[in-house]
Parts: C-alpha cells; sequence; structure tokens
C-alpha cells in the first residue's frame, strides 16, 4: 500500500492492520448465507456480521453491539474458520451465556470467508 502524502498510510489500513488483517482480506469478498431468511450477500472482507443481518433483516437481535450483552448469539453452521477470532472478553460473554461450540457474537464477529450463519 502506497504511503500517503507525508509519509502517512490511510487510518483504513492502520484499522485493519490493528486487527491484525491482511491487506488482501482487506480488498477480498466474502459470501455470508443467514439460513433463518434463506439470504446470501457479498460483503468486503472484515465487516461485522451484525452490520449484514441488520441491513438485509436477517432474525439476529442484538442490544449493546459492543460484545458485553450476549444478545447477538448466532450459530456459525459453515465457515467457522472464516471469522476473526473471538477475543478474550467475547469468549467470557460466551461462556457466561452456555455458548455452544460453534456460536458467535455476530456484534464482534467479522467476516473473512465464506460462512452460513442463523440467530442462536
Ligand atoms: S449485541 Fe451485545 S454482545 Fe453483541
Amino acid at each position: 500500500m502506497p504511503a500517503r502524502p507525508g509519509g502517512r498510510r490511510s487510518p483504513v489500513i492502520d484499522h485493519f492492520n490493528h486487527l491484525k488483517l491482511k491487506e488482501s482480506d482487506i480488498m477480498a469478498k466474502a459470501k455470508i448465507t443467514f439460513t433463518d431468511i434463506d439470504q446470501t450477500v457479498n460483503v468486503p472482507a472484515g465487516t461485522r456480521v451484525i452490520e449484514v443481518s441488520e441491513k438485509i433483516g436477517a432474525g439476529i437481535i442484538y442490544g449493546c453491539r459492543e460484545g458485553d450483552c450476549g444478545t447477538c448469539m448466532m450459530h456459525v453452521e459453515e465457515g467457522w474458520n472464516n471469522l476473526t477470532e473471538p477475543s478474550v472478553l467475547e469468549e467470557k460473554v460466551l461462556r457466561e451465556n452456555m455458548a455452544s461450540r460453534h456460536d458467535r457474537l455476530a456484534c464482534q464477529a467479522q467476516i473473512l470467508g465464506d460462512c452460513r450463519v442463523k440467530p442462536a
């Protein structure tokens, strides 16, 4: 990625670097399917699941959107490894909410590749 005038990189690239995403991840597209409404959407890699769910009217409900309340728990049917790793806070909230093995918080999980999800 070329540097901006003055030697600074884009704040967007800095943000994705902070999230430990590679440049190829940023430019990539991925497909996410919400099986409760049978809708598949192409999204830029790095998009949070809740943003897409809300936009297309899937059934994943939410509260805080900060990974704190556990309301947005979803079940990942396929593509578990195509989401960003859960943070320590997300793992704690999932444990507190007795999540099953492939449940995630839709407000925290970012899409890196194709996946299929539904409300938990
Ligand atoms: S909306 Fe509260 S944890 Fe996701």
